[in-house]
């Protein structure tokens, strides 16, 4: 059964450091958890996710996860080159996976050697070959995790408004042109992300009061608050993103 935003569950933590927390321990729980394969997250991209890597690359929390269990993916990625400053891989790769023994077989970054939808194309095969299969069934969702973030446009991965990736059904990855944030960008479709068991929005700070209320409203005119899951979706948000929201 379909989950929309609606039935999203809104927790609210102190502040950024309890959310990287919270967000820790769901990812250790649902590594532990996973015992008929391996464990699928996608990473969502951003600055808000930073601090949550530093805590699964500290020792006490690493040795908690058998890496070899766990496939990296990206939600999103600028198209910029490989080793760029701002891409989300640099980020993961620099601060997360080169700190904890994840087999490099296990990370797939999205490519960004070709053009936007050459790339596009190469990842979605990725994802067709972890999976196993070149259509996703509702009932063996492709990830086990989904990190998302959340734009102070209302864009989540790289779902930006406007954007005509917002309307594709089919594919599992597309492409966008943001007018409203640098680059060119891959990401995951709707329905790509709607094959999870688990949605997690990442939502920290006092510049995402609007977008988190309009996004816990279910207001579909945003982007994010057209996520869907054949699981659950959570919403971990700090206090200051919360705002005096009821
Ligand atoms: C990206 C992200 C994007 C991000 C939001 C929030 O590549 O930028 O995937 O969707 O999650 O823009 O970004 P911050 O965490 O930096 O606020």
């Amino acid at each position: 059964m379909t989950t929309d935003i609606r039935a999203a569950t809104l927790e609210t933590l102190p502040d950024s450091e309890a959310v990287a927390l919270r967000m820790a321990d769901l990812l250790v729980e649902g590594i532990l958890a996973k015992t008929d394969g391996p464990f699928r997250v996608a990473l969502s991209g951003g600055s808000t996710p930073k601090r949550l890597f530093e805590i699964l690359a500290t020792p006490s929390r690493a040795k908690q996860i058998p890496w070899e269990r766990v496939e990296i993916f990206y939600g999103d990625e600028r198209h910029v080159p490989e080793g760029h400053a701002d891409s989300n891989h640099t980020v993961g790769q620099s601060v997360l996976l080169s700190r904890v023994p994840v087999p490099a077989q296990n990370v797939h970054a999205i490519p960004t050697g070709g053009t936007a939808e050459e790339d596009a194309k190469a990842y979605e095969k990725t994802l067709q070959a972890a999976y196993g299969a070149m259509t996703l069934d509702p009932q063996r969702p492709l990830f086990d995790l989904v990190m998302l973030g959340l734009g102070t446009d209302g864009h989540t991965a790289s779902l930006f408004p406007g954007q005509p990736v917002l309307k594709e059904r089919t594919a599992w990855v597309g492409t966008a042109a943001p007018s409203t944030a640098p680059y060119e960008r891959i990401t995951l479709t709707y329905p790509a992300i709607q094959s999870s068991a688990l949605v997690v929005f990442l939502v920290t700070g006092a510049s995402k009061v609007e977008m988190l209320e309009r996004l816990v409203e279910g207001d579909s005119s945003i982007p994010s608050a057209r996520v869907t899951s054949e699981g659950r979706i959570i919403i971990l948000a700090d206090r200051a993103a919360v705002g005096e929201y009821p």
